[in-house]
């Protein structure tokens, strides 16, 4: 049976080019590289120039994109961007960017769903694209994170970094089994009731602030192993394909050992763990697509590899996983 899917037909990436070692942080933090190597095995994040906006880095991560799939911004008719930290209250940072890259009149807007935002945000772009409202797709995960940082607080300032990730999604003509390219799977949830875990203290109907972020990172992290594999195997069912056959694991990069954990809990090989998380940190929604183009760039990840994405954080909390041949 023939059937439409979409597709990731690009994908690109863009890191602001200031780096911030662990070392550099603690000369004004109560902190060292050992403790954040050992507890995280973050070793260094990217920062945003103070007059660089999200928007910068998704247009750049978004140009990346189109070239890698031989699209021109003329193409595109839908733009989501997955962030936490927009520009503006409003405008949507999407229709920054659509104006930015200079993209016709079309579809635009953001997804908030904090970590989680690329996962959903595909999944979104997914419905317009296999349901033929949409042609040319850019779904971008992109993140200030380090402007809502407490800089006191050494137990969240040394986790975060700055950056984006766009892919490009089209349709497909598939077969309907999972030999086919494009997205096979998505599992998506929430839980409010976990709030107080992980927010940003401030908002324009509530402080007029921007605020900063909060986290219980202890709780969160319990948290992130057991809900994060039981959203795994519901994408997975929903895929048709068992764990074990996915080539390579691009999960949201908060710490090293989340990463670990979640692999071993679902009997994923690690060599099949794409990583990132010593040089990017945490960047929220940027980093899955973060991965994927850092994994593509180096040889690893190919056309036709089986990629199984999940992510876990606030705004919630909320989690999710998504299963896909590229
Ligand atoms: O993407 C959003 C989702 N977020 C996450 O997935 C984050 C999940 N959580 C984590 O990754 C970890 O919980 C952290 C990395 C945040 C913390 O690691 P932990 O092993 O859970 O440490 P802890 O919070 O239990 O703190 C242990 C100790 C405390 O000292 P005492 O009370 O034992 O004396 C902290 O004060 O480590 C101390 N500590 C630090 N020490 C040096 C906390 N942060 C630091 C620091 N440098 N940066």
């Amino acid at each position: 049976m023939s059937v439409v899917r979409s597709v990731v037909t690009g994908v690109g990436a863009y890191l602001p080019p200031k780096v911030v070692t662990n070392d550099d942080l603690s000369k004004f933090v109560d902190t060292s590289d050992e403790w954040i190597v050992e507890r995280t095995g973050i070793r260094q994040r990217h920062q945003a120039a103070d007059d660089q906006p999200v928007s910068d880095l998704a247009t750049e991560a978004a140009r990346e994109a189109l070239a890698a799939a031989g699209k021109t911004a003329a193409d595109v008719d839908l733009i989501i961007v997955a962030t936490t930290t927009a520009d503006l209250t409003f405008p949507a940072v999407a229709t920054i960017v659509q104006r930015k890259l200079g993209a016709p009149v079309g579809i635009a807007f953001d997804v908030q769903a904090v970590c989680s935002g690329f996962v959903y945000a595909l999944s979104v772009a997914d419905g317009f694209v296999a349901r033929g409202h949409a042609k040319c797709a850019l779904v971008i995960g992109a993140e200030t994170m380090t402007r809502l940082m407490d800089w006191s607080d050494r137990g969240t300032c040394v986790l975060f970094g700055d950056g984006a990730g766009a892919v490009v999604l089209e349709a497909g003509e598939g077969e309907g089994t999972t030999s086919d390219r494009g997205m096979l799977g998505f599992a998506l949830r929430a839980d409010g009731s976990k709030q107080e875990l992980l927010y940003v203290d401030g908002g324009p109907s509530t402080t007029g602030t921007v605020g900063k972020l909060r986290m219980l990172g202890n709780q969160v992290f319990k948290h992130a192993v057991v809900n994060i594999s039981e959203a795994i195997h519901a994408a997975a069912e929903k895929a048709g394909v068992p764990v074990s056959d996915v080539d390579w694991f691009i999960p949201h990069q908060a710490n090293q050992r989340i990463l670990q954990g979640v692999a071993h809990r679902c009997g994923i090989d690690e060599n099949k763990v794409v990583s990132t998380v010593a040089i990017h940190a945490n960047t929220s929604a940027a980093s899955i697509p973060l991965a994927l183009a850092h994994a593509i760039n180096d040889g690893r990840i190919k056309k036709g590899d089986l990629l199984l994405l999940e992510a876990m954080g606030g705004g919630g909390l909320t989690w999710g996983a998504c299963v896909l041949r590229l």
